[in-house]
Order: C-alpha cells, then structure tokens, then sequence
C-alpha cells in the first residue's frame, strides 16, 4: 500500500476524535497501515487486522461461555425441577455398596437402565423397584434421575404418591395457578417420571384413578414410569390394579425385588 501525503493527513472530524498525528506504521504479519496517536493515550494505535483479529478471538470466547453458562442454567433448572429430595440429591452409583450377588446384580440393573436410558425410552420400558425398607430403592432411583439429567440432558421427575396427589388436588383450587390439564401434562411431560411411596397408605377411589390418567397418561406417549414401593409385586397388582400392572409391564418392563435388610440400621447384607 503506497500511503500520500493526505492519508496522514488529521482532518477535522478526526482531529475531533482526539486523533493527534498519523504515521505510516508496519505490522510484521499484515504490511503497511496507519498508526493514529491519540490525546490522552501514551501509544499510538497497532495494526488493525491484528485487532479484529483478537476482538473475533474474544468474541468467540465469550459466545463460548455464554453457551456454556445457559447450558449451566438450563442442567439447573432442570436439576431443581427434578425435585428430587435434598438428602438423595447426591446419591449416585458409586456410593452405592453391593456386597451380595442379589445386590450387585441390582445395581447392575439400575445403572444399565439409567446408561441405556435412549433405549429403553424409545422402547417406554418400565422399571419397578419393590422391597423392604432401607434398601437403597429411592437412593438407585435419584443416581438414574441424575444420570439422564446430567449425561443425557432429559428431563426427570420425582415425586411420591402422596406429593402426586396434593399437586393434582392442587389445581382444583383456582388460586393454584395451574390446571388440573396442566398438572397432568407437567406429570407426563417428563422423559422419566419416578413415583415413590406407592402403597404405602391404602389408596381411595380417586387416588386410584389419577394414578392411573398418570400412568396410563405416559403410556399412551410411550414414556417410561418408575415405580417405587414396599409392596410385593403380587401386592403391588393389587393395589394398583391389572389395569395398571399391565402398562408398567409391557415391552419387558423390569422389576427388581430389594428383599435384603435395611441399611438404615447398618445391615447392609441381607
Ligand atoms: N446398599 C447401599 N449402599 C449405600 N447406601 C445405602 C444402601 N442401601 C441404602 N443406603 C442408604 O440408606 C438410606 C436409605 O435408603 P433408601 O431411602 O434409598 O431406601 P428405600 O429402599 O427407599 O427405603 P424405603 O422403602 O423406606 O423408602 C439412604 O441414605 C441410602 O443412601
Ligand atoms: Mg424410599
Ligand atoms: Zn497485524
């Protein structure tokens, strides 16, 4: 580039700027340009290929973070619409201790599902957890719900029975600010919807129906439902109904039956 005279020329508009003299300058990488010292300022301006240059780096850095702050925000608010309880929040694979062949084979289980999670969505395979008390059955269930928000970045949600009802009961009070549609639609919605606590009291009629719009809900979207409760399978058909058993079972829908003793007294071999 052959610079003349008036290219180093400070006209008025710049001179405005605080431009204060021009000259000729040389950048290593990109050839001749014009440096512009400026009032207040102790060096005279560089190349300016070199910084856009820089400003698109700092640009796509701060795309960058951005991205990876929204994607943060949203593995939060998903991870708090979960609702999974504060004391299983942490609970993952690892921390759970498997000393028996039942045991391991278990944990097996539940980690393959939550690792498989793609399939057997696809497949809307159910998963039943049933057994004594203590046994880690809503522990196995908060690492699956982890693991698919996390690895998977679906969405899981956790509730018992009797917080299920009060949510549906819920919308019948106008000042709820949902609908007894939309709660529904929130219950089915989620890829993985775990019910905890299932028959724990003896169900009424309408505890009976809206479990099975739940149920039968997310079965008609072929959208798999994990099941936790202290029944016996044979008990927990009864409480449910066939009607109910029969979705939860399709498409070789497991059930895995915790009937060791509980390690909330410390007795973690059954
Ligand atoms: N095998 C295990 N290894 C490590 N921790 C365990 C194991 N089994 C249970 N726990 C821990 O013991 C406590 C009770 O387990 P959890 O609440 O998951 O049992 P549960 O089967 O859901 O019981 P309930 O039927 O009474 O709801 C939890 O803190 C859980 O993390
Ligand atoms: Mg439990
Ligand atoms: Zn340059």
């Amino acid at each position: 580039m052959a610079l003349t005279v008036s290219d180093l020329t400070v006209d008025t508009m710049e001179a405005k700027l605080g431009v204060l003299s021009k000259h000729a300058a040389k950048c290593d990488t990109h050839g001749d340009y014009i440096a512009r010292v400026l009032k207040h300022s102790e060096k005279p301006t560089g190349c300016p290929v070199c910084a856009d240059e820089a400003q698109k780096v700092r640009d796509q850095e701060q795309a960058a973070e951005d991205r990876a702050k929204a994607s943060k925000e949203r593995l939060e608010r998903r991870l708090g619409a979960a609702m999974i309880p504060p004391r299983f929040a942490g609970k993952d694979f690892s921390a759970y201790r498997a000393s028996t062949k039942h045991q391991r084979e278990v944990l097996a289980v539940c980690a393959q599902y939550a690792e498989g999670f793609r399939e057997h969505y696809d497949d809307g395979r159910c998963l039943l957890l049933v057994g004594n008390v203590g046994t880690g059955k809503t522990h196995l269930a908060s690492a699956i719900a982890d693991h698919i928000i996390r690895q998977l970045n679906a969405l899981a949600v956790y509730r018992t029975l009797y917080s299920l009802m009060q949510y549906v009961k819920g919308s019948f009070d106008s000042q709820s600010g949902y609908t007894e549609a939309q709660a529904y639609e929130n219950l089915i919605e989620p890829h993985l919807l775990i019910i905890d606590e299932i028959g724990a009291t003896k169900q009424t009629e309408f505890e009976q129906a809206t479990l099975f719009n739940v149920i039968n809900g997310r079965y008609e979207q072929k959208r798999p439902t994990l099941v936790i409760s202290n029944l016996m399978p044979d008990e927990l058909e009864k409480a449910l109904g066939d009607r109910v058993m029969d979705r939860l079972r399709e498409n070789a829908g497991l059930c895995l039956v915790f009937d060791w003793g509980s390690a909330r007294k410390g007795v973690v071999n059954g």
